[in-house]
């Protein structure tokens, strides 16, 4: 008995106190019942905006609204959120656990017509209201939500509404025509669960709690002659035009609190709200059940050929080399002198494998560690800080790779090579990404990396990544070069006229359909939380999605060089890669679709980050999955001719 609430027990703590560092929870409690421990000031932070509309996220301070009056400091971010464009701020929004306010004043803004950047507020303003941009507020780790319906909660709320041509999108209903309405009042509504029942006892039952959810109602209140605790009150639109000297135009930002307590949600699981309120999981599942028919299709082609064709030929050969009467040779074996024989632009090939090992291993671990639930939402930035340093730290495996099919293709320019493998795929990523940069910084965007990052960035290039690259090339050119099953022939066999079926570029535009099958569906979500901040957690699901993909990508890639060996064309090692890398062009095609259909972007410096933020994607997409199609097929090759006699 006892030991089996002892037991219960260590498991209870195990389970709570079982958090990654700064996602531990945070105890409040009332300012005037201080206990140990505990806090009673609320700190709200702002991140930046953003929207469907452009690509472009604006920092909270590019926006005239309220500032914090003394100092503070911003909290540290970490590289993938500098990276990718977060900009978490103080905020002058005070808040004292369990006080309720209604309608504090945080700032009361005034714009006269006589100067000019008074009225380039209002239209940054009205533009920002117009493209629907949305605040990301953040309170105890928390994003901030709006509900729109009682199961349909989403982060982030709008920073005003607009009606036009005689329709509005506003949470409320406004009469006027044409206008831009701001929301200069929130209400929030935090809930806490109160401490009673756990390690606090009782006796802060009525004074403490742990914040499970903050939800925000916007309002749009023109002040003149109101107040906000009228129910029927005019919303306040921002003139249309710039004002004329000597008009003037004020804003009054407010906001109210209301503490509710909720005993019945844990704060365990408190970020179930907002992840069980993106409605997919039954599409995932069809999407699972989608690829899993590929597969075992896929499978089940494999099996018949490897077990059953492949068997008979082996035996046939066999055979024949036993029998009485030399026949004449037939099928694959007829190309064994030649399908080793190394490939034109060796160099290249063996550096985009060597780049694409480290894109693979950087996914796999990734997606693994996001699947063990360490890179949870509540973390944030952590999964991509988490991509690029494992990127970075795996140089060495991409040196030796890269290494040792440079040497096995016979090439001598080792220096060359260890420094292609080092600088062009990175190269190409960095280069992208720092023009890119300078499109943002010209929109002057909070997604601009600052300067210092992209100084730190290269530093972990030149310094961390090449190092390793050149140790791992190291050991690869060091070891003896890859024993091929089959010798080459010193003259090269002449291909026969292939029919168009086997013809390379059908088949390499055959390859991709069926892996990108696998995962188009689980790609639109991906789409979705990296254009329209939806947030992404579904990784149990991508994991299984992603070896899905790297099972698709192999085995077509086998089957197709499996025809074409039968059809007598050796010049696999190129094909190999491209004929599963071609999934990289319908991802890209999937992506231009996404753009015209889902995204409402207009202005040319969005679409030129969107295309170009996709043309990352595809490349590192085109290394990782030709690198699996090469490795697939490199493997079947050397199997079946190691397995085959051959004089
Ligand atoms: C705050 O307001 C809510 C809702 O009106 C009420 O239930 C709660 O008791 C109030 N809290 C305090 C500390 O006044
Ligand atoms: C804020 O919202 C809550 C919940 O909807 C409501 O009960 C409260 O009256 C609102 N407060 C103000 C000042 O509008
Ligand atoms: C708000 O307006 C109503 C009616 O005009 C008035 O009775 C009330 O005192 C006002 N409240 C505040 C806080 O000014």
């Amino acid at each position: 008995m006892l030991k089996t609430v002892v037991l219960i027990f260590c498991i209870n703590v195990a389970v709570e106190s079982f958090y990654l560092p700064g996602l531990a929870p945070v105890n409040y409690c009332k300012k005037d019942e201080p206990l140990d421990g505990c806090k009673s000031e609320v700190k709200l932070f702002v991140n930046r905006l953003n929207t469907d509309e452009s690509v472009i996220p604006y920092e909270y301070h590019h926006f005239d609204f309220c500032l914090p009056v003394n100092n503070e400091k911003s909290p540290v971010e970490n590289l993938g959120q500098v990276v990718f464009g977060e900009r978490i701020r103080p905020s002058p929004y005070e808040i004292e656990f369990m006080k309720n306010e209604t309608c504090k004043v945080v700032c009361h803004k005034k714009y006269s017509g006589d100067k000019y950047a008074d009225n380039l507020q209002l239209s940054m303003l009205r533009k920002g209201i117009s493209l629907k941009y949305q605040h990301h507020w953040i309170v105890d780790n928390m994003p901030i939500t709006t509900c729109y319906d009682k199961d349909d909660c989403r982060t982030g709320f709008p920073m005003g509404c607009f009606s036009r041509n005689g329709r509005h999108n506003c949470l409320e209903d406004v009469g006027r025509e044409n206008a831009n309405y701001i929301y200069n009042h929130v209400n929030l509504t935090i809930t806490y669960h109160s401490g009673a029942h756990e390690e606090w006892g009782s006796k802060f039952h009525e004074n403490g709690g742990r914040i499970i959810s903050v939800k925000v109602i916007p309002r749009s209140i023109d002040y003149k002659g109101h107040n906000c605790s009228q129910f029927e009150t005019e919303p306040l639109a921002i003139p249309n035009d710039n004002l004329k000297p000597g008009e003037t135009f004020d804003i009054i930002y407010t906001y109210s609190i209301t503490f509710v307590q909720d005993d019945h949600v844990k704060w365990s699981s408190r970020w179930d709200y907002i992840l069980e309120s993106i409605p997919h999981t039954n599409i995932q599942w069809f999407s699972i059940l989608n690829s899993l028919v590929i597969v075992v299709f896929l499978s089940g082609m494999v099996a018949m050929i490897l077990l059953r064709t492949l068997h008979k030929d082996i035996a046939r050969y066999n055979q024949i080399d036993n029998g009485e009467d030399a026949q004449e040779e037939f099928g694959w074996k007829l190309v064994h002198g030649d399908v080793f024989r190394p490939p034109r632009k060796g160099m290249l090939l063996s550096v985009l494998l060597g780049s694409g090992v480290q894109v693979f291993f950087m996914t796999l671990v990734t997606l693994a560690f996001a699947c063990l639930g360490f890179l949870s939402p509540a973390n944030r930035g952590a999964l991509m800080t988490c991509a690029m340093v494992l990127y970075v730290l795996l140089g060495s495996p991409a040196g030796y790779i890269s290494a040792r099919i440079y040497k096995s293709f016979g090439g001598e320019k080792w220096k060359s090579n260890v420094l292609l493998t080092s600088m062009l795929a990175t190269g190409i990523v960095f280069g992208l990404f720092f023009i890119m940069n300078l499109v943002l910084w010209a929109k002057d965007s909070s997604a601009a990396v600052p300067f210092s990052t992209l100084i730190g960035l290269l530093a972990l290039w030149w310094l961390v990544s090449v190092p390793l690259t050149f140790i791992g090339a190291f050991f690869g050119f060091r070891k003896r070069a890859l024993e091929h099953p089959v010798r080459t022939n010193q003259i090269p066999r002449l291909i026969p006229e292939q029919s168009v079926y086997t013809k390379p570029i059908p088949s390499i535009i055959m390859g991709g359909v069926l892996p990108f099958g696998c995962i188009f569906i689980q790609l639109f979500f991906i789409l979705k939380s990296i254009w329209s901040s939806q947030m992404y957690y579904m990784f149990g699901f991508l994991f299984l999605v992603f070896i899905i993909l790297v099972i698709t990508c192999a085995e077509t890639t086998i089957l197709l060089c499996y025809f074409h060996l039968c059809a007598e064309d050796y010049h696999w090692w190129w094909r190999s890669y491209m004929t599963s890398g071609f999934t990289a062009v319908y991802l890209f095609l999937y992506c231009c679709h996404y753009f015209f259909t889902k995204l409402q972007i207009e202005d040319a410096a969005s679409a030129f980050l969107y295309f170009g933020y996709t043309i990352i994607m595809v490349f590192l997409f085109n290394l990782l999955t030709g690198t699996i199609g090469f490795f697939a097929c490199f493997w079947f090759i050397r199997k079946i001719y190691s397995v085959v006699k051959v004089d």
